[in-house]
Order: structure tokens, then C-alpha cells, then sequence
């Protein structure tokens, strides 16, 4: 596609999102970024959370933490740009080891993966012996190498009931956890971090938590619910389940990224408010023109808002930066994601 192509393009999906003259010079570096990936034979995976004009130019394949696995297990490319944040990039080098993964941040983290150490999980597997460990995608290596089998945002519940274990370890979102252990009827506690041997092992619980939280996520309040419904009665809100369970039970719908847009794409409310980074209501507005959705922007992702078309035009003309993980931990690592993925 010519650099005017992408122009016009993003023109029509973004000219009321974003200023005519920032659309020519995002064109420029989307086009310059389309004709080094093909040199260098790469693939760029987006995450639904990219900003726009990145998002609806450059990636081949857009999706949730899931989606994006599978793609970065089956490109046969030998590049893989990840634009997203570290424990995405991670994950695909998990799955793909022969190719070289580049992150064009090299401080995109998450709050959730910086929440637990692998030492955490060793400690936790010392307290609670023989009990399974399920681990949230949204972790780094080494601590996946410590479970059994990972999870994504649409599909904890499937996880963990797969397991047709009394007791599972969840890891380590408190809030992913609470909504997963109501919709699987399980009842939770959360051990202290240096607590061992202070439960009382007879006591009724089957899911052990963690204190980890997405600092993005944590930050909606069922109050902000009740402001928007008291002002658009008529409003669908969706929440992602990083939020609280009492966030998820006031809204009209929980589930990934991708699903969210899903629900958005094939129901017709009046309007809908997503609870979740904020680009992705631009994203997903800019592909929907019929559709109206109200934004709560001044929750953002600092992590993924690192990435940008500059950053990723650098990481493909120098090669950064490129993400590695030690042959012993990604072998045990990759067990868990494979088992995860072949749950679907
Ligand atoms: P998804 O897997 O739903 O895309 O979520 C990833 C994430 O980091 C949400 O904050
Ligand atoms: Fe991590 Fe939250 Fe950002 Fe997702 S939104 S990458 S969970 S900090």
C-alpha cells in the first residue's frame, strides 16, 4: 500500500479522532514501517489496546493476549514485533524460540506481571503442597516456568475447571481471581506473603489468590458506573475482569479485550462505555462508525502507551530490543502456555 493509501484510509477510519496533519506524518512512518517489515520478512503483531493510527496501520494481526499467542506459535516469519507490552513479547519468544522477538519499548512492563517474583510461587508451592498452579498470562517467565498452566482473560474460568482440582493457586490478579472464583462458584482466600502455615487447612476454600492488581483496572469504581448510568440510562457497559468484582456485577458485560469488541460489533445498545484502556473505545469506534462510545480516558495504560510508530520503526531498523529467555525457563514455561492454548 503507498504511503497516500494509508493516508486515506486512516483518514476515513480516524478524521474525527485524530488531526489531518498528525494523520499525514503517522501515514509517512506507517508506511516506511510496512516496507522494512516486508524486507525483513516480520510480522507485526497489535494488541487490541494500541493507539489508533498504529493500530489501523501496521499490524498484521490485531487481537487479546490469546489471539496474539497463537499468531506469534504459527508465523512462520522471522521477525516478530510485538506491540504490546514485555510479558506479550516474552510469550510469543516462549512459543516461537527460533525467532528473534523485538519489543520497540524496552520499558513496556505491567503492573500485574511486577506483582510476583518466581520466588513468590516456590513459597506458595511450599505452603499448599500438590496444589496446582494456574498463572494469568499477564506474568513474566520465569514465574510461568513455576505453574502448571497459564490463563488469559478469556479463558480463566475454562482453565480452571479443566483442572478438576478441590484446590487451585491462582496467580496473581486478586480481581481476575474473585471474578473467576464467583463464576466457578469456588470460594477464595489470599495468603500473606510470608504467611506459611498460617491457614487453617480444613477450612472450606478451592481457589488461593494473590494481591496483584492492574493499576489501570483497579482505578473504575461502581460509583463511575452510577455517574454515567444517572447521565445515559441507555448506556451497555462493559468490563474487562482486571475490574473489581463489584465493577463486573454493575456492568452488562465482562470478558477479554477481543470479546468486548465482539459484543460492541454484534449489539445494538444506543451507546456503550468500555471499561479499559481508552484506545481501544477509539479503536473500536474508529471501525464502527454507527456506533457511539463514551470514553473515561484518564485511566490509560502507561505501558502500552509506550509503544509508538516511532518506537516501532526503530525497533525494526535496529533491531531492538530484542527479547530473550533462557533456554531452561522457557522450556518449563512453555509447557504451561501449550497446555493453556490447547484449551482454547
Ligand atoms: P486481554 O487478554 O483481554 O487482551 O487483556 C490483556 C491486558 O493486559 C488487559 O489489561
Ligand atoms: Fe498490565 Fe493493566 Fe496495562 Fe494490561 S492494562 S498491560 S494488565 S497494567
Amino acid at each position: 500500500m503507498s504511503m497516500d493509501e494509508i493516508y486515506q484510509q486512516l483518514k476515513i477510519k480516524l478524521h474525527d479522532v485524530v488531526p489531518d496533519f498528525e494523520l499525514k506524518y503517522k501515514a509517512e512512518l506507517a508506511h516506511e514501517i510496512n516496507q522494512l517489515k516486508k524486507e525483513k520478512n516480520a510480522v507485526i503483531l497489535g494488541h487490541n489496546y494500541m493507539e489508533p493510527a498504529l493500530f489501523h496501520s501496521i499490524p498484521d494481526y490485531t487481537g487479546d493476549s490469546l489471539e496474539l499467542s497463537r499468531q506469534a506459535a504459527e508465523t512462520d516469519k522471522d521477525i516478530i514485533v510485538f506491540c504490546g507490552v514485555r510479558f506479550m513479547a516474552e510469550t510469543a519468544k516462549i512459543l516461537s524460540p527460533g525467532k528473534t522477538v523485538l519489543l520497540p519499548a524496552k520499558e513496556a512492563g505491567c503492573s500485574l506481571a511486577a506483582s510476583i517474583t518466581a520466588e513468590d510461587v516456590r513459597n506458595l508451592k511450599k505452603q499448599f503442597p500438590g496444589v496446582p498452579v494456574v498463572t494469568y498470562v499477564n506474568t513474566y517467565a520465569d514465574v510461568k516456568a513455576e505453574t502448571d498452566i497459564c490463563c488469559t482473560s478469556s479463558n480463566a474460568s475454562a482453565v480452571v475447571e479443566s483442572l478438576n482440582a478441590d484446590t487451585v493457586i491462582f496467580l496473581p490478579d486478586e480481581y481476575l481471581a474473585k471474578n473467576v472464583a464467583k463464576e466457578t462458584s469456588k470460594h477464595i482466600i489470599f495468603p500473606s506473603k510470608n504467611g506459611i502455615g498460617k491457614f487453617n487447612n480444613d477450612m472450606d476454600y478451592q481457589l488461593i489468590g494473590w494481591h496483584g492488581r492492574c493499576e489501570v483496572h483497579e482505578k473504575f469504581t461502581v460509583e463511575d458506573i452510577e455517574n454515567i448510568r444517572a447521565q445515559f440510562p441507555d448506556v451497555a457497559i462493559l468490563a474487562h475482569p482486571e475490574c473489581s468484582p463489584e465493577v463486573v456485577e454493575a456492568s452488562d458485560y465482562s470478558a477479554s479485550t477481543s470479546a468486548m469488541i465482539k459484543y460492541v460489533e454484534q449489539s445494538s445498545a444506543p451507546r456503550y462505555l468500555l471499561l479499559t484502556e481508552c484506545s481501544m473505545g477509539d479503536n473500536i469506534a474508529a471501525a464502527n462508525p454507527d456506533k457511539e462510545l463514551l470514553r473515561l480516558c484518564s485511566v490509560r495504560c502507561p505501558h502500552m502507551n509506550e509503544i509508538t510508530l516511532e518506537d516501532t520503526l526503530d525497533s525494526l531498523k535496529y533491531n531492538q530490543y530484542v527479547i530473550d529467555v533462557p533456554e531452561e525457563i522457557r522450556v518449563k514455561a512453555a509447557r504451561a502456555v501449550e497446555r493453556m492454548i490447547t484449551i482454547g
